[in-house]
C-alpha cells in the first residue's frame, strides 16, 4: 500500500519507527508535514494539495496530530476521509479524545468506569463540586494538557479553590477529579490497535510525584493485562472512534478507571518496556483495513429526506418486551435495526429471533416519522406559546440572583 504518516516530527522515535516498519513490509511510505497541506474545496470533489502541488494517490494515512495543531490537523484528516482514504483514527475521534472533558462525557454513557469528575465555571459551584468528587486531596486538570503538564494534586479544599479560581481568572477550563489514591502513583498504558491490546505497560511515578508520565520521570515495565483491563481499553478506544490509541487507566479498587485516551500515543516507552514491535502491528493493521475507508454513518445515512438514524429504547411499558425482533413490526415499518445494546453488551446485526428485553436500546435506520411513533413516551406535546406577562421584566432583582462577582 501507499501510506502517508501525517507528522510534524520526522525525527521523532515514533515517526521513524512507523516509517521503518512500513518500509520493512514493502509499503511505499512518506512522512508528510501536516501543516503543509492545503485543503481544496474549489473543484467538483474534495481535494488536497501538499507543498503547493496536487497530492498524489494514497491508500491510507496515519495521523500523528500534536496538541498544538488539533484544529488544522483534524481538518486535514477529515479531508482525507472525504476523499475515501483510509485512516485508522478519524478527525472526530481525534477531537473527542483530545479534550479530556469531551472524552469523559462520551465514555460516561457507555458504562466505562472513570474517576469521579466535575466541571464547573462559577466560583460558588467549585466547593460543592470538590465535595461531590470526594473532597481533598483532589486532582485539577487542564482540559488539553499532555505529558502530565496541567495536572495538579491539591492537598486541601482551600488550596484547590484558590488554584481553580486562578485558572478560571485566566480563562482556563479545568476538570475537578477524585484523586485515586489506591492506584498509588501507578497507572496502566494499554496500546490498542484495532480490537485488541497489542502491548501494555505499568508506569510508576518516582519519589513524591503522583503523576506517572514518562516525561515526569515515571518508570515503565511490561505487564500482562487481565481480560477486564483489555476489554475496557479496547472499548474505550472504539467508543472514541480510534483504532489506534493509548488508553490510560488507573487501578481502582473495583477495576480499571479510564483517565484518558490518546490518539497519537508515543511508541518509545512502550516498545522499550515490552520489547514488542508495536509500530509493525500498527502498519499491519492499517494494511488489512485499507479496503474499508472510514464512513461517517450519520452523514451518509441522512441524505434521504425524512430518513435518519435513531435509538429506540424498549420501555417496560411498551408491548415490545418479550417479542422477537421479527414480531416487533419494525421491518414492516421500513425500519432496519443496526445494533442492539443490552447493558454493556452490543449485538451487531441482531437476528429476527432475538427476544427483546426492557431497556434494550435499538440503533435503527429508517423513516424518522415511523421511528418517532415507536417512542410514544418521549413524544413531546407541542408547547403552547403563552401570553407575555404584564410586567415582563421584574423591577426588583430576584433574591439569590446577585451579579457574578467575577
Ligand atoms: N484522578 C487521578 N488520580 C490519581 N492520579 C492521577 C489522576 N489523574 C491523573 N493522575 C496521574 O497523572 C498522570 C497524568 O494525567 P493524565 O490525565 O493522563 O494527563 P496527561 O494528558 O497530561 O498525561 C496520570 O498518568 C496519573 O499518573
Ligand atoms: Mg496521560
Amino acid at each position: 500500500m501507499r501510506i502517508a504518516i501525517l507528522s510534524r516530527a520526522p525525527r521523532a522515535y515514533s515517526t521513524q519507527r512507523l516509517k521503518a516498519a512500513a518500509q520493512q513490509r514493502g509499503h511505499d511510505v512518506r512522512v508528510l508535514d501536516t501543516l503543509r497541506f492545503a485543503i481544496d474545496l474549489s473543484g467538483a470533489e474534495p481535494d488536497l494539495h501538499f507543498r503547493g502541488r496536487p497530492l498524489s494517490d494514497y491508500d491510507a494515512v496515519l495521523p500523528r496530530i500534536g496538541n498544538s495543531i488539533t484544529y488544522f490537523g483534524t481538518a486535514v484528516v477529515r479531508q482525507f476521509e472525504q476523499m475515501d482514504v483510509y485512516t485508522p483514527n478519524t478527525a472526530n475521534g481525534i477531537s473527542n479524545a483530545r479534550d479530556k472533558l469531551r472524552a469523559t462525557q462520551i465514555l460516561s454513557r457507555h458504562n466505562i468506569q472513570m474517576p469521579a469528575t466535575a466541571f464547573v465555571r462559577n466560583r460558588v459551584d467549585v466547593r460543592p463540586a470538590i465535595e461531590r468528587v470526594g473532597g481533598a486531596p483532589v486532582v485539577i486538570k487542564l482540559l488539553e494538557g499532555t505529558q502530565g503538564i496541567g495536572v495538579i494534586l491539591a492537598p486541601e479544599v482551600k488550596v484547590a479553590e484558590a488554584i481553580i479560581e486562578t485558572l478560571h481568572s485566566t480563562k482556563q477550563n479545568v476538570l475537578i477529579q477524585r484523586f485515586v489514591a489506591e492506584s498509588r502513583g501507578r497507572d496502566i498504558r494499554a496500546l490498542v490497535v484495532g480490537d485488541r491490546v497489542v502491548a501494555a505497560m505499568r508506569r510508576t511515578a518516582t519519589g513524591d510525584e503522583f503523576r506517572s508520565n514518562v516525561h515526569r520521570g515515571g518508570t515503565v515495565e511490561a505487564v500482562e493485562l487481565s481480560p477486564e483491563y483489555e476489554q475496557v481499553a479496547v472499548r474505550s478506544a472504539q467508543i472514541m472512534g480510534l483504532k489506534i490509541a493509548g488508553v490510560d487507566m488507573l487501578m481502582g479498587t473495583d477495576g480499571p478507571l479510564v483517565m484518558e485516551v490518546n490518539s497519537s500515543p508515543g511508541l518509545q516507552g512502550i516498545e522499550e518496556a515490552t520489547n514488542l514491535d508495536v509500530a509493525g502491528a500498527i502498519v499491519d493493521f492499517i494494511a488489512n483495513q485499507v479496503a474499508f475507508p472510514e464512513i461517517d454513518v450519520r452523514q451518509r445515512l441522512t441524505v434521504s429526506t425524512g430518513y435518519g438514524v435513531a435509538e429506540l429504547v424498549v420501555h417496560a411499558a411498551a408491548n415490545l418486551v418479550g417479542q422477537t425482533l421479527g414480531e416487533s413490526g419494525l421491518w414492516e415499518r421500513d425500519i432496519t435495526v443496526l445494533t442492539l445494546h443490552r447493558g454493556a453488551q452490543v449485538i451487531p446485526n441482531p437476528r429476527k429471533g432475538v427476544v427483546l428485553e426492557a431497556e434494550d436500546r435499538l440503533l435503527c435506520f429508517g423513516k424518522l416519522e415511523e421511528m418517532r411513533s415507536m417512542i410514544p413516551q418521549r413524544r413531546k406535546r407541542r408547547a403552547k406559546v403563552r401570553k407575555l406577562p404584564k410586567d415582563p421584566i421584574p423591577r426588583e432583582p430576584a433574591v439569590g440572583d446577585a451579579a457574578d462577582p467575577a
